[in-house]
């Protein structure tokens, strides 16, 4: 891992400390998530910055949550879009990121309920990675995870997992 994604996972974590009631699970799901985006870019063979971007991204990406349940009482996609965007920023402040990379993380924020116009392996491998998560903390149905992956995963390594965890159990 590099060590910039571990002062990252570090400060996200002090930051739910601070600012979240749910911070059990907020600090579980986003360690979650990144290290399924960490499998899969690496599987999937991203070049090293468009890893290190999907890293940052998976990490942050519900910074909003604790916010957006306090001011709107809903952890919505499009409030947590809206909201994300300006927390990055600030997040990253400290971090010296090239502002191309802090672009694309905070357009990963902004965009990681968006299932539409999918312009990138980070944003598809992001998308891939918090269903895996919220799948299970969603309880959702088979049937609903079955729709999701052929409208939404692309990457094989993705749908793999997806199979892993929650497809038939193969005889051993
Ligand atoms: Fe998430």
């Amino acid at each position: 891992m590099e060590k910039i994604v571990a002062e990252a996972i570090m400060k996200m974590n002090a930051f739910y400390q601070q600012t979240s009631d749910a911070r059990r699970h907020d600090i579980n799901h986003f360690l979650k998530v990144w290290g399924f985006a960490h499998t899969i870019g690496i599987a999937e063979g991203l070049d090293a910055r468009t890893q290190e971007t999907l890293e940052l991204a998976a990490v942050v990406h519900d910074i909003a949550c604790p916010l957006c349940r306090e001011k709107y009482g809903s952890t919505n996609g499009r409030y947590q879009e809206m909201e994300g965007k300006p927390l990055t920023r600030t997040f990253f402040e400290d971090f010296d990121l090239p502002a191309e990379q802090l672009e694309r993380i905070v357009y990963l924020v902004g965009h990681h309920h968006s299932f539409q116009n999918v312009d990138g392996q980070d944003y598809q491998i992001l998308l891939e990675a918090d269903f895996l998560v919220n799948a299970d903390e969603s309880n959702l149905e088979h049937e609903t995870i079955k729709t999701f992956r052929d409208r939404v995963f692309q990457t094989k390594t993705g749908r793999q997992l997806l199979e892993n965890v929650y497809g038939e159990r193969s005889a051993a």
